[in-house]
């Protein structure tokens, strides 16, 4: 998978894809982020690339035209599955998403800085608006880190234990069970028999009775969707 990101604060997108599973995707040929600098398609030599609201108020709007410059020469290469746009009000970031993304081929993510992208852009290019929670951060950047984390991790192959993303949290909308390792006796607190007598059915049995257990303790919204 490919995934080119357009942003005016690359320096916040360095890190997160070097690191651990996001690497080892790299590593495998499994997956390609490109983290594009926006100025590099600045209107003028004191790279604008955004401007004040028309109508009044605070805060500066990114430019269509630096926006759709970045976007035409990126898809000469080849076109995007999906032109994602990272926003407040844009559909909420969940596992189901995650799932139909890391299908994709090809993904573009466009990351708003201070008020936003000029809505011109939204409405010719975008084709995906979203959010990875109610609260507003400075910028699209780390939301779009979340969605690239989680979309990377389940690309067929990335993770060592291809079943391991299957029991996840969220997968058939239930909590992941809790998990232990050694030593079994930890202070006095001891790890669940269950786990420890080897028998395979019984632990798949209990752990499902956890998921449930802690989703309906937690989450009892996710069992009525
Ligand atoms: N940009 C600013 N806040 C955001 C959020 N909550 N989700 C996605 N992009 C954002």
């Amino acid at each position: 998978m490919k995934i080119d990101i357009l942003t005016v604060v690359p320096d916040l997108l360095t890190s997160p894809f070097s690191h651990s599973i996001l690497k080892r995707a790299h590593d495998k040929g499994l997956l390609t982020v490109r983290v594009h600098n926006l100025r590099k398609w600045a209107i003028n030599k004191h790279m604008q690339v955004d401007d004040y609201p028309f109508g009044g108020g605070a805060g500066m709007v990114l430019m269509p035209e630096p926006l759709a410059n970045a976007i035409d020469e990126l898809q000469q290469e080849g076109k995007y599955d999906e032109i994602i746009y990272m926003t407040p009000d844009g559909e909420r970031f969940n596992q189901k998403a995650a799932n139909q993304l890391s299908l994709k081929e090809n993904l573009l993510i466009i990351c708003g800085h201070y008020k936003g992208i000029d809505e011109r852009i939204r409405q010719r290019y975008v084709t995906r608006e979203i959010s990875i929670g109610d609260y507003v951060l400075s910028g699209g950047e780390l939301a779009a880190a979340v969605v690239v984390d989680a979309i990377g991790r389940l690309i067929p192959g990335v993770l060592s234990d291809e079943t391991s993303a299957l029991f996840d949290s969220f997968q058939d909308n239930l909590l992941a069970p809790p998990v232990y390792t050694r030593p079994a006796d930890f202070r006095g607190d001891k790890v669940p028999d269950i786990l420890t007598q080897g028998d395979p059915k019984k632990v798949e049995d209990w752990r499902h009775e956890q998921s449930l257990t802690r989703t309906k303790e937690r989450r009892p919204d996710l069992l009525e969707e």
